[in-house]
């Protein structure tokens, strides 16, 4: 048997570098243990997130050169326009600078005060764009996805009967949309089935409301489509994706995830209505609405990447490396959110640090032990980030404490998943010496997790 390897060789590389543990207890102790303060030169592998921080390929390298950065009907405007439609299947869309841009503008003309938009783990700054418009986001996901054992294939599904229970008691003008998120970030990288959106969608049609899919890992979603719904093995991820969307009638977009590009994002729509009201929103936020905010090279290095992104080669390359993870961290018995996600391993601190107490930031303890290991960044899923209740301003303790980390695209090879895993072990086997976490220091009111300032317990 030949064995598996990636989808591409290497064009050029970027150093980095090792440190001691004298060094990074230093730095950590500096950075207030808040892993968002340290310079990336302090870290060795860094798995904070998987946005932006892809390997762009020689066919994008050479997209960028050819970029038209006329303020009006770039070229390059066209380029993206047309992957918009060959592969999302959409006819009107606006560049933005980012995902969050992109909710912006469209939750400007569509979310108005007290509405209610249901979906699935909401996105924080998703979240946010609603909250901070006085609406709620309700989240619909299924029990299965807040069960790190359970295996179930699509757990980043909606519940319709949670989900139908919110239409039934909300007036069709107080839900702008239902958002599907794909795959689910927050429950883990995990995908929604086929035949799940297609439940949405009858449902959504049922109550006369409208889909908004965050896209930002769309093919990774549909990756899992093909690789474990039936009947979609014999189909192209370019037809899955065709498929998917055509139950969408809005989609917002981080191009920095499955686009492949370091900045970048849009909004489409189907209706030219919605999309004309956006288009004012996008000019006073954004940018002119033939880019955005965007370079016009950068939206030409997105169209390529959007190809690229919905390549069967590209996307095994990609979730095969982060199983592979998977792989060696069973080996090890270390637990993580089952199965591993499209983008990253959530590894389940509760378990893999059971000494420390809930009041001590159980998944903000374990990322800064990895990276005391060895030097690996990774990011709090946990009580930090869930933040105070708003009322009471007592700590919100998650169904779950996770430590993500986030895989970037074509960047780090096998042997640095190797390096990760043995790292997690070994915080894994002294996890019994590991009783004490943090304690805050000071913190924001709101998004407290990207600026605390903690100190040991
Ligand atoms: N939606 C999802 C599902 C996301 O994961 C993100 C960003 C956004 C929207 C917002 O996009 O960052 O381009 O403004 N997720 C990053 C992460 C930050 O690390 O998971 P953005």
């Amino acid at each position: 048997d030949i064995p598996f390897a990636e989808s591409y060789k290497i064009k050029m590389v970027e150093s980095i570098r090792k440190s001691t543990r004298e060094e990074r207890e230093k730095w950590i102790n500096d950075a207030r243990y808040n892993l968002f303060n340290l310079s990336s030169e302090q870290v060795y592998i860094d798995l904070l997130t998987d946005s932006g921080t892809g390997a762009m390929s020689d066919r994008q390298w050479a997209a960028m050169m050819t970029g038209d950065e006329s303020y009006a009907g770039a070229r390059s405007y066209y380029n993206m326009k047309k992957a918009l439609k060959d592969i999302l299947g959409f006819d009107y869309f606006l560049p933005t600078h980012q995902g969050r841009a992109a909710e912006n503008v469209l939750f400007s003309v569509l979310v108005k005060s007290g509405d209610i938009v249901p979906g699935n783990s909401h996105f924080d700054t998703t979240k946010g764009h609603i909250e901070f418009r006085s609406a709620h986001a309700i989240d619909c996901t299924i029990d299965e996805a807040f069960d790190p054992e359970n295996e179930h294939p699509f757990k980043g599904n909606i519940d319709l009967s949670k989900l139908e229970d919110v239409l039934k008691d909300t007036p069709r003008e107080k839900t702008p949309f239902i958002v599907v998120t794909l795959t689910n970030n927050t429950a883990g990288g995990q995908p929604v089935s086929m035949a799940n959106i297609k439940g949405v969608a009858e449902m959504a049609d049922k109550y006369g409301v409208k889909l908004l899919f965050d896209s930002a890992r769309f093919a990774e979603n549909a990756y899992f489509i093909k690789t474990r719904e039936q009947g979609y093995a014999d189909k192209s991820i370019k037809e899955i994706v065709l498929e998917m969307y055509q139950y969408a009638h809005y989609a917002t977009m981080s191009s920095k995830k499955d686009a492949i590009v370091n900045m970048g994002g849009f909004v489409c729509f189907r209706d030219e209505e919605v999309f004309k009201k956006a288009s004012t929103y996008n000019i006073m936020f954004e940018g002119f609405i033939t880019y955005g905010g965007m370079s016009g090279r950068d939206m030409n290095a997105l169209a390529v990447g959007l190809d690229e992104g919905t390549e069967f080669e590209y996307l095994e390359t990609r979730i095969r490396q982060v199983a592979y993870l998977g792989q060696k961290l069973d080996e090890y018995n270390v637990p993580y959110q089952r199965p591993a996600g499209g983008h990253a391993i959530f590894i389940d601190a509760r378990k893999v640090l059971p000494n420390v107490p809930k009041e001590e930031y159980i998944a903000q303890t374990l990322g800064i032990e990895l990276y005391l290991e060895a030097g690996i960044r990774g990011v709090e899923i946990g009580t930090l980030l869930a933040d105070r209740d708003p009322d009471t301003r007592e700590n919100r303790y998650p169904k779950m404490e996770l430590l993500r980390l986030a895989i970037p695209r074509r960047v780090y090879t096998n042997n640095h998943m190797d390096v990760i895993a043995a790292a997690a072990k070994n915080v894994y086997d002294r996890r019994h010496t590991i009783t004490k976490g943090y304690k805050i220091k000071n913190e924001a009111p709101i998004m407290r997790h990207f600026t605390v300032e903690l100190e040991k317990a």
